[in-house]
């Protein structure tokens, strides 16, 4: 689809995003056809070094969206992360989800973000590679090692990740991007202690005030009560729900919420947190899918009682202040980071004195 070369990127930008709620894929076909017009990151795909400057050492893992190595910079022999994009037999063209995972990554640089070395290319322009740092694990085979070895992580070292974690996203909605898919697998950690915030296949650029976004997004049981009542006008809030669910994880090595369907999720909430009602969210009886879930009146929160000495009564207020339904009333990523939980004893450790595990994804051979 060509782009209308007589807007200006700004408007062919508002244009696009206003497309999105009637029509993902044009909003999506178009965005990517305005990259392109534009010539803001062709640079990124076009001229690109090989990947045969890398020797593959072993498969690490693969989503949904592209399978990742472990590799070897010949020149440097410093180890890399490689991400092959999956491109789809049936779909035409470069796939939007890794274009905006490419453009938002490489336009960002902080110590709790993955970053994104280069983009490389193999023996056919339909193998693309994203050179990332490479990290030992993710947090998801972390909390799972420690849940098999009955060793969590102190308090001290859950409050130093939640530091990095909140760090991190501040970032990005700092430089207006939302994650999107936050998540215990989209969290890499190193040897070192150092967690980054990884695939950002999900992730967009958001505008305030709010434009129509697709509700189809977050992985269930990180997923914000706005977008599961069908709100199309959500915000960065979403990233703080799932970053609040994170925290419980961190604690109890549980999920909080894990729900089997979206009905099944919005009761989970109901009954840990109280059924949401109009006081508390003014609002939330006119979101799309309101009217189609009956909560059951359950007027009690019963979070407190999962954390009763995993948590201080400033660790719970945080936690409490991320699972607030009503996104306005939120607690904000750089508002958490100020919180009193992060300055009183025990205080955050530092990351290179977070225990640290074998890493089991770099065994596995291809
Ligand atoms: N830079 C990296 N270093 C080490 N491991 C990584 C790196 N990036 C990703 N991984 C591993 O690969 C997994 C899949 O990567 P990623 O989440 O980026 O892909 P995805 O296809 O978008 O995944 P999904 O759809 O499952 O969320 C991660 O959960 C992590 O275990
Ligand atoms: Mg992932």
């Amino acid at each position: 689809m060509a782009a209308d070369k007589r807007l200006s990127p700004e408007d062919r930008k508002r244009k696009a995003d206003e497309g999105a709620d009637t029509d993902q894929k044009q909003d999506e076909s178009e965005e990517f056809a305005l990259s392109f017009a534009d010539g803001k990151y062709l640079s990124h795909l076009t001229g690109c070094r090989s990947v045969e400057n890398y020797e593959r050492l072993n498969f690490v893992d693969e989503g949904t969206y592209g399978r990742v190595w472990r590799a070897r910079d010949i020149e440097s022999g410093t180890i890399y992360a490689l991400k092959q994009v999956k491109l789809s037999k049936e779909s035409e063209g470069f796939p939007i989800t890794c274009l905006r995972e490419i453009n938002i990554l490489l336009s960002l640089r902080h110590e709790n973000i993955v970053h994104v070395r280069e983009v490389v290319v193999g023996s056919s322009m339909d193998l693309i590679f994203m050179v990332m740092e490479y990290c030992e694990h993710d947090l998801k085979e972390v909390l799972e090692s420690m849940k098999r070895r009955k060793q969590p992580y102190s308090p001290s070292e859950v409050k130093s990740l939640m530091q990095q974690l909140l760090a991190g996203v501040n970032h990005l909605h700092e430089n207006w991007v939302f994650h999107r898919d936050m998540k215990t697998s989209n969290l890499l950690v190193t040897n070192g202690g150092v967690l980054k915030v990884c695939d950002f296949g999900l992730a967009r650029q958001f505008c305030d005030p709010s434009h129509d976004y697709t509700s189809t997004v977050v992985t269930l049981w990180y997923r914000a009560p706005e977008v599961l009542l069908g709100d199309k006008r959500y915000s960065r809030a979403i990233d703080i729900w799932s970053v609040g669910c994170i925290f419980a994880e961190l604690c109890t090595l549980e999920a909080l919420l894990p729900g089997k369907g979206e009905l099944d999720q919005l009761n989970l909430m109901s009954k840990m947190l109280g059924s949401p009602t109009e006081e508390i969210w003014p609002g939330m009886s006119q979101l799309p899918n309101a009217r189609k879930v009956k909560f059951s009146k359950q007027p009690y929160n019963f979070l407190r009682k999962k954390f009763p000495t995993t948590l201080t009564n400033n660790g719970f207020d945080l936690l409490n202040r991320m699972l607030t339904y009503d996104p306005e009333k939120r607690i904000t990523a750089s508002e958490a980071m100020k919180h009193p939980f992060f300055t009183e004893p025990p205080l955050p450790v530092d990351p290179s004195l977070i225990q640290t595990f074998p890493v089991e994804h770099n065994r596995r051979k291809c």
